[in-house]
Order: structure tokens, then sequence, then C-alpha cells
């Protein structure tokens, strides 16, 4: 048996005006200064006030929320009472709407218990809604929930299947003003998330539709909005793009390029997409010369997108050329050296990679799966951005 789940989504031009429709009474925004100084909150809460709804706005939020954040949150969040949670922002903001919300329902629980195995049922006291300011991470259409223990730097994966949003709005707006480097860096994101859930070993039909659309939109549409920010109609499809391939990815999983690139962000500190971007095509040819299987996926990819036509081996290495040209064409990283971390840095960190990598359900749902020493081997070819020949 599978599931599929995904929020309402209120989608394109002023789709914030869906928030005149809402029913409530106070609303608990979550979300980071950045976003309220660049005057995107005030875009919402302009919608609130002309229906009368009380709002509060929780600004705290950090890029990989620590879960002291999250427990101050829960404090504001518990003293408010709202009706409605509403997450604003990138990835961060979103996730700590979802640990937010759980804990007004559960105050008697820390930030780190925010997953599978308890019960909130916030829905008893508040909706969950989101409103992403940039295109990438899918957190509008997923429930996970990362977060950060400061106390020794660990990054925490949690969520509770009920922490899918209820409401996610989409509005072009919203994203306009994201800069080249953070369109570049979430537009990679959301690419892996398309590629790699489409590829899963737990995708299928229903996941398989997302994906190949947000991969060919993001094929089409990332590089004009990474160099003509305002390309509204490259903005838009990045948008939706990026929701898609939440849908496609939270409805089945990552892989190999998110338990690598997950590990790198842990230990030598490169942003989300930038990392997990950097790993997808040497993951990908891992795939490609251990598994047909694999191989006839990307294939069905790179034939949908019109990147190549013919035999299976031929369409899937030419969709890991696309992906390495669509990179180097918005200033990526084509390689761990590329990224600026030392040879030093990383030989030190390459054991602590593996294993962390070793330690993500990504590694698992893939047709084939690496062990220690492949691991090892991948993380090396990737430094020196060496294509995979194992
Ligand atoms: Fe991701």
């Amino acid at each position: 048996m599978w599931t599929f789940s995904c929020p309402l989504i209120v989608y394109g031009d002023h789709a914030l005006e869906y928030l005149a429709q809402i029913q409530g009474n106070k609303a608990f925004i979550v979300t980071d200064k950045n976003i309220v100084k660049l005057g995107l909150t005030k875009l919402v809460t302009d919608q609130l006030d002309a229906v009368n709804i009380q709002w509060e706005i929780f600004d705290a939020i950090e890029p990989e929320p620590s879960l002291d954040t999250i427990n101050k949150g829960k404090i504001a969040v518990g003293k408010y009472q709202p009706d409605w949670v509403i997450g604003i922002g990138g990835g961060s903001c979103l996730d700590a709407a979802k640990a937010i919300i759980c804990l007004l329902a559960r105050p008697d629980l820390e930030p780190d218990a925010v997953s599978v195995i308890e019960t909130f049922n916030f829905r008893e006291k508040a909706r969950l809604m989101a409103i992403p300011t940039t295109s990438g991470t899918g957190s509008e259409t997923t429930w996970a929930v990362v977060l950060t223990d400061p106390r020794d730097d660990r990054k925490l994966g949690l969520g509770t299947t009920e922490d899918m949003p209820d409401v996610a709005i989409l509005d072009p707006v919203m994203v306009a003003g994201m800069p080249p480097q953070i369109t570049s860096d979430t537009g990679m994101d959301a690419l892996t998330h398309a590629i790699e859930g489409y590829a899963s070993t737990w995708g299928t039909s229903m996941t398989a539709g997302p994906g190949l659309i947000a991969t060919r939109q993001t094929f089409a549409y990332l590089p004009k909005a990474y160099k003509n920010g305002d390309d509204l109609e490259a903005r838009q499809e990045m948008m939706y793009a990026a929701t898609l391939a939440g849908m496609c990815f939270g409805n089945s999983m990552a892989g190999l390029a998110h338990s690598t690139g997950h590990s790198l962000g842990a230990l030598l500190h490169t942003p989300h997409g930038r990392a997990v971007g950097l790993f997808l095509p040497y993951t990908m040819e891992y795939l490609i010369n251990g598994s047909e299987e694999t191989t006839a996926k990307y294939a069905e990819l790179a034939r949908f997108c019109g990147i190549a036509s013919g035999a299976d081996k031929e369409c899937a290495q030419a969709l890991v050329g696309k992906v390495r040209a669509l990179a180097k064409e918005i200033d990526q990283p084509l390689s761990v050296q590329d990224a600026g971390i030392t040879q030093e840095q990383y030989e030190e960190a390459i054991p602590g990679l593996i294993e962390r990598a070793l330690n993500e359900v990504m590694t698992f749902t893939v047709t084939r799966v690496p062990g220690v020493e492949d691991l090892g081997k991948i993380f090396n070819y990737a430094y020196e951005g060496k294509s995979i020949d194992f």
C-alpha cells in the first residue's frame, strides 16, 4: 500500500488573495528577519488585515533552525494560541513552522520529539500553511523537518506525516526578488529532488508524473530565472517545478546525491542545494554503471526532456551531461574542490562523510547501494571532478 499526499496548492498571479478566504481568527507567522525586511511578510499580513484576522510574527528562524529557536517558537505560539500557523520563507522557515505547530498541540514535548513516533493531532488547534519564497526545497509539499542540534552541530531529520501543510500558496511575487546565488542553489535542489524521486526504488507512476515535468521545467527555466530574475515566467515555472519535485520525492524518496550531499553540508557547511547538486552527476554515473533499471529511468527522463533519443545507456549519459551543463551555466561548482573545500579539510572529513551517508535512508532507496569502499571512492572522485568509472 502506498499513499500520495500533498497540500491544497493555490498558485499563480495573485495567489496570496486566497488568504482573504480562510476561516480563522489568529495567525502565527513563522519567518526570518530578512523576509520581514524585504516586505514579504507585509504582503501576507495586508491580506489578513483586510479580513480582520489578527496576526503575530515570530521572525527568529535562522538557516537550519536550532532546537533552541524552535523552543522559543513553542513558547511564543503557546502564548498566542493561533488557529493558523503560517510559514513564510525558504525551507528553514517552513520546516520551523511544521515543528512549531506540533508543539502548539503538544507543549509537553521537546523539539527533537517532532517525529513519526509521536501523535500530535495539531489540527484540533490550528491549521498549517506554507508560503515559499525560494524555489527548491519543496518543503511546502513534504512533511520533513530538518533541525540542528547546536551541541554537536548535528542535523536532525525529523517530521511526522501529520506535518504536510494544509495549504501551500505559490505566488510569483514571493520569489521575484530572490538573489541569483539562492536561485541557483535552490534550483539545483529542485532538480535533484525530481531526478532522484523519479528514479527512487520507492517511486511509482503516481510520483513519476510530477518528477518528469519538474525535471523538464527546471532544465528549461532555471538558467533564465538565474540570469534574469525579472523574467516572471521563468520565476513562476521554477516555483511550480520545485513544488512538483517536492511532490515527487516527498511521496517516494531522494537518493544518493542527497545522502552524500547532506553529509557534506553537515560537516563542511556547503549549502544544501549546492551540495546535493554537486553530487548528483557522480551518483547518477554510479547508478548507470551498475543498474539497468535506473539507467532506463534516466533514459525516460532524457527522452521526455528532449535531451536525447536512442539506446538507454546513451540517453542516461546524455542526462548526466545535461545536469553538468546546467550546473556550469548557473555557476555551480562541478567538483568539491570547486566548492572551495581544501584537500586537507576534505581528507580529514571523509570517514565522517561516509559514516553519515551510511546512516541516511536515502543511501538505500536506490538500485545500487554503495558500501564503505564505494562511498569513499565517490567522495574522492567528486573532489577531483572525475567521472565515476566503477
Ligand atoms: Fe533537497
